[in-house]
């Protein structure tokens, strides 16, 4: 049991039953200056300012004063690629010398290219790897993430990727959800026979992973040159027939009518959206689906930035993640996605901050665990350094302003 004291402003205070934040109101950021947080059992017990706080009613509470520091809860990122055999680092230098991303996956490159690294990785490997990963991002603040498959392309390789991601979650202290990405690319293959790999994942690999119970989401890469919207749709279907919900890759380089499919089948979130028109703004409106910006790969790839404020002025949510993967985003800096969403996405601090724990907590599922200071949450929060505000975080680019990172009421370190 522990009673933090002195804390300077603990901010993104919530009540239990506010788990998404809507457009405008995406800019206010409720907090208390001069406050306390009381942690049993690694959960949030209550808090308050440290004005009215009784300290006879926390005796036996080890007392830890925060020093007048800015606490927030951690960050959660709801979309990543984290299990990979390899970095590509090839690639990146072939972009510099002029190739694009979707030139060098049609030259076999991309996707396929970790495809290949995984079929040759042990479970092992990539469990130790991952980890090594995921410890350095709860280092940088992030306190719940999602893991997809889709660099195994065969039954058996997915199934190798998702039982790794699984055990990931038994292991780690943070909530973890697993996503099948089978419909991530095509296998070389299949080149010519697109639609036999679809009815692959349809009829073998998603009763499969449903059989084990190895996923909570069904993910697909809908896209000109992947999937189209046809075999998005069928392998949504699928999905949901064996009880997945889904998250899904659309809109990255094309507006073709994909988020619209997606609202349909009431996917809980649309990813990407690089590229959004009118009419995928108005298929969201009114839905429960939960748009998401991956703005480290508008940078790492030199693409446009998913349109917040369009979203924002059509009182819509959004929530804002990493996309770390070898090949578009090889960062899962939250830090840094919060700051390109100020600098690049002209979010304002407050928003951003909004769109990478509450709202991304929505888009996984787990607003009742992560998020916000809220009773009963998990007392999973970052204590920034001297002196820093809620737009310091942002404005300090490319640093680490955090100074510890608590999961589940304990510093984390590792
Ligand atoms: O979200 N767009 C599809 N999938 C990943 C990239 C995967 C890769 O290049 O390895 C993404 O950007
Ligand atoms: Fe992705």
């Amino acid at each position: 049991m522990k009673l933090f004291t002195n804390i300077g402003c603990l901010a993104q205070i919530r009540d239990a039953d506010e788990n998404i934040i809507r457009g405008s109101k995406m800019n206010d950021l409720p907090s208390i200056e001069k406050a306390w947080l009381a942690v049993k059992n690694g959960l949030i017990l209550d808090f308050g300012a440290m004005s009215d706080l009784d300290r006879s009613a926390y005796t036996g509470f080890q007392e830890i004063s925060i020093g007048n520091r800015l606490v927030l809860p951690t960050w959660v990122d709801s979309h990543t690629h984290l299990v990979f055999a390899s970095w590509r680092a090839q690639e990146f230098e072939d972009r510099i010398n002029g190739l694009t991303y979707e030139e060098i996956a049609n030259r076999g490159g991309g996707i396929l290219n970790s495809a290949k690294a995984i079929a040759l990785a042990s479970e092992d490997e990539l469990f130790e790897a991952a980890m090594q990963r995921l410890d350095q991002l709860i280092k940088m603040g992030t306190g719940a993430i999602e893991i997809k498959s889709g660099y195994g392309l065969d039954l058996d390789a997915e199934m190798k990727m998702l039982r790794v991601i699984n055990r990931i979650k038994a292991e780690t202290q943070v909530p973890v959800k697993a996503t099948f990405l089978g419909a991530h690319a095509f296998p070389s293959a299949y080149k010519g026979r697109e639609q036999a790999y679809v009815d692959y994942v349809i009829n073998d690999m998603i009763p499969a992973v449903a059989e084990a119970q190895l996923a909570d989401y069904i993910d697909v890469f809908c896209e000109k040159g992947y999937f189209n919207i046809a075999q998005t749709e069928a392998i949504m279907d699928a999905g949901a027939a064996h009880g997945l919900k889904s998250k899904i890759h659309v809109n990255q380089f094309n507006a073709f009518g994909g988020v619209k499919a997606c609202v349909e089948r009431n996917a809980i979130s649309v990813d990407h959206l690089e590229e959004l028109n009118n009419e995928d703004v108005d298929s969201l409106v009114g839905s429960a689906t939960i748009p998401v910006a991956l703005p480290s790969c508008s940078f790492f790839l030199s693409i446009p930035y998913t349109p917040a404020k369009k979203l924002m002025d059509a009182d819509l949510p959004l929530a804002l993640a990493s996309d770390y993967n070898p090949g578009s985003t090889p960062s899962g800096n939250m830090n840094f996605v919060v700051s390109l969403a100020c600098i690049k996405m002209n979010m304002t601090p407050n928003a951003a901050i909004n769109a990478a724990t509450i709202n991304a907590a929505a888009a996984m599922e787990i607003s009742h665990e992560v998020g916000s200071i809220t009773v009963g949450k998990k007392a999973s929060f970052m204590v920034f350094e001297q002196g820093a505000n809620t737009s310091f975080i942002p404005y300090s680019f490319g640093r680490n302003t955090i100074s510890d990172v608590y999961i589940n009421g304990e510093k984390y370190s590792q």
